[in-house]
């Protein structure tokens, strides 16, 4: 029994094990917003649909909710998105923000 101990506490801690337990990141589900909302300019993807729209996915969630939070505030200056974001929750700002960095660059 003792043995038995030890030797499960050796396969627990080692760093094979540990490896094979590392989750795979999986994009999160698509916010209602996102689909609604965001998705005819930044599509569902995050990936912007033309060069004046910029990519959102794969950026990092603090530097997306801190955007989102400038334009809601308007610190930071741009019409559409002023729009966009004025009327956002500060728990959809996380949501959103969460969302797009979940999902890969292509
Ligand atoms: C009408 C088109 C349009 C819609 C709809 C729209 N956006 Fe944007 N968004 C833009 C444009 C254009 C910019 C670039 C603003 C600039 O040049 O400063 C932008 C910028 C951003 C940025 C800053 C990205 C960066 O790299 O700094 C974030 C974050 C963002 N949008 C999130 C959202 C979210 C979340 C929604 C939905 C709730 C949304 N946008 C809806 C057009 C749109």
């Amino acid at each position: 029994m003792r043995h038995c101990l030890i030797f499960m506490c050796a396969v627990i801690a080692s760093p094979i094990g540990a490896q094979e337990r590392l989750p795979v990141p999986e994009p999160l589900p698509v916010p209602e917003l996102a689909a609604g909302v965001c998705a005819p300019c930044h599509t569902v993807d995050g990936i912007g649909k033309d060069v004046e729209i910029p990519n959102l996915a794969g950026q990092h969630v603090i530097y997306l909710y801190n955007q989102l939070k400038a334009f809601h505030v308007g610190a930071r200056k741009h019409a559409e998105m002023k729009i966009i974001a004025r009327d956002l929750t500060d728990r959809e700002m996380r949501e959103l923000a969460a969302y797009y960095a979940s999902l890969p660059t292509h």
